[in-house]
């Protein structure tokens, strides 16, 4: 893999933007769920760091899990609306008050197969936080309850997000020059 700062284009959120709108998320989160049965589900593999961020910030107590669904083909740039249950969860959710947590949501198929999934089990109640949204890019209409950026139609990195599976340790998100990157398919 090549090194980011050769096909960096811009930061588009620095560290300590990213900082400020997840502590900020964190205490809409707490307010809205108090004497919930909050149940946060991430979705692998991009939501891990802002999930590990945005529940150290939550005040009030909740349970985690984890899932993993795959929409794009490997070193697919474009999602094909065909999304799979990769991994499923550990837990039963049913009675319980779900946040599903994304790292972004472009045209929309993932979160609104997840969506359809996790509703046949009966949970409480199913809300969405998404750190980035592509607004552009919606192809079907997703309830978005919790929204850290809406970003624009450019292909992002860091902060979860990877690009060809690798630098999602960064701590800012970036942006790509793709006059300057080749897709490794
Ligand atoms: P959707 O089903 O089109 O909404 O795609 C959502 C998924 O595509 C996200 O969970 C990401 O894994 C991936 N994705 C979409 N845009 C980007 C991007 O700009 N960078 C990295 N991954 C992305
Ligand atoms: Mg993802």
């Amino acid at each position: 893999m090549k090194d980011y700062q050769d096909f960096l284009d811009e930061i588009l959120i620095s560290t300590e933007v990213l900082e400020k709108r997840i502590i900020e998320l964190a205490e809409e989160i707490s307010m809205d769920y108090k004497g919930k049965n909050l149940h946060l589900i991430c979705i692998l593999r991009g939501g891990v760091l802002f999930l590990a961020d945005l529940m150290r910030h939550i005040t009030v107590p909740h349970t985690i899990d984890f899932m993993a669904v795959s929409s794009y083909g490997v070193g697919a740039r474009r999602t094909t609306g065909q999304v799979r249950i990769a991994l499923d969860l550990k837990e039963d959710i049913s009675n319980r008050d779900v946040l599903l947590v994304e790292d972004i949501v472009d045209s929309g198929y993932t979160i609104a197969s997840v969506l359809d999934i996790l509703a046949t089990r009966h949970p409480k109640s199913l809300k969405v936080c998404t750190l980035l949204d592509k607004v552009a890019r919606r192809e079907v209409n997703v309830p978005i309850h919790y929204r850290g950026f809406a970003i624009p139609d450019q292909f992002v990195f860091g902060y979860g997000l990877d690009i060809d599976e690798y630098y999602r340790n960064l701590p800012f998100i970036g942006t790509v020059d793709s006059n300057r990157y080749e897709p490794q398919d």
